[in-house]
């Protein structure tokens, strides 16, 4: 029996690329960038299954372009919003992504921003870099304490709730705020059901976990921000187009709120020559909340399975909401 043809957008981790080779006819773009959309349109014509990444376009044009045999899109990420989903549901085309294998590694991140932000990590390591460390100084890098503080949630999904559990071990009041969150459902981690203005008056740190839509675009701008503490501090590892990044840096510069610790950018890569790369308040990490060894071969596993299983006919164990 012929196997089924796929194109995989990206080298992955072996845990999932032996079962795509095991079970299908596979090409697997070598380069350490992503396919450009042009490169990307001509590699997918007549494939049967597509497994792709976050930072590939997966557009009306590009499923045409691969035809009526495509049977499958299947993202090794939790997020989507790089997929036009309407566009897959309107063509019958079902779309797999990786939720729960992800959200402890991504919980852990969000902490290791909060932390770091709170305690002023990369201001320390630049005041040793800097020859400023001279003494042990009692007034230097003070930072703010967890214990005690309010910690506000946007977004009480898998990955909200995991820093939840997190905030509760550290002693932190927890708020949290999404559309349709329960006081019961809110109060299983710990937390209290809020609306999001009374969330941002009244927290100390601020951390986003929605997903990236056309509601939630930008739900971090001039005027959210300004509800914030002028020390507050917020947190993203969710998508950088949750927040407007020209409304953080003058918030960021102007008092408005106190930091910003961030694993997503709009756009990704960060430009090197951004304001928040500089401010002494920002710290930027490169889009790292799922990259733990175990984590990213779960992922893969789970993209190969969802992607065999769309080649095959059979349901996939993981399918995204239809648009
Ligand atoms: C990573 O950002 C993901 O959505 O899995
Ligand atoms: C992702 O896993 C989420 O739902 O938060």
């Amino acid at each position: 029996m012929n196997k089924p043809h796929v194109f995989v957008t990206r080298r992955m981790p072996a845990a999932g690329l032996d079962r795509v080779w095991e079970a299908c006819e596979a090409e697997i773009w070598p380069g350490e960038m992503p396919p450009p959309y042009e490169t990307l349109l001509e590699k997918v014509r007549g494939v049967d299954g597509l497994l792709c990444m976050l930072t590939d376009r997966i557009d009306g044009q590009l499923m045409d372009a691969a035809g009526p045999g495509l049977k499958v899109i299947s993202q090794m990420a939790v997020g989507y919003d790089n997929i036009d989903v309407p566009a897959a549901s309107a063509r019958g085309i079902p779309i797999g992504h990786t939720p729960g294998v992800l959200t402890e590694a991504t919980a852990d991140l969000a902490f290791a921003l909060l932390l770091a932000a709170a305690r002023r990590l990369t201001e320390g390591v630049n005041y040793i870099q800097e020859g400023q460390w001279r003494t042990w100084d009692p007034t230097a890098l003070l930072g703010r304490d967890l214990n005690g503080a309010t910690l506000g949630i946007i977004g009480l999904g898998r990955i909200g709730r995991a820093v939840a559990r997190r905030a509760a071990g550290f002693n932190m009041r927890i708020l949290a705020y999404s559309p349709s969150l329960t006081p019961e459902s809110a109060a299983e981690v710990n937390a209290q059901a809020v609306d999001l203005e009374t969330l941002l008056r009244e927290s100390d740190f601020v951390s986003v976990h929605a997903p990236l839509n056309s509601h939630t675009r930008h739900l971090m701008n001039a005027s959210t921000l300004a509800l914030m503490k002028p020390d507050g501090i917020l947190i993203n590892t969710g998508r950088g187009g949750l927040v407007d990044s020209s409304a953080l840096v003058a918030a960021l510069r102007s008092g408005v709120i106190g930091g910003a610790a961030l694993d997503v950018t709009d756009p990704e890569p960060i430009s090197l020559d951004d304001p928040l790369l500089t401010l002494p308040n920002a710290l930027v990490v490169p889009h790292i909340g799922s990259a733990s060894v175990w984590t990213r071969d779960q992922m893969a596993q789970m993209a190969a399975e969802n992607l065999i299983a769309g080649v095959t006919g059979q349901p996939l164990p993981h399918r995204v909401p239809a648009g």
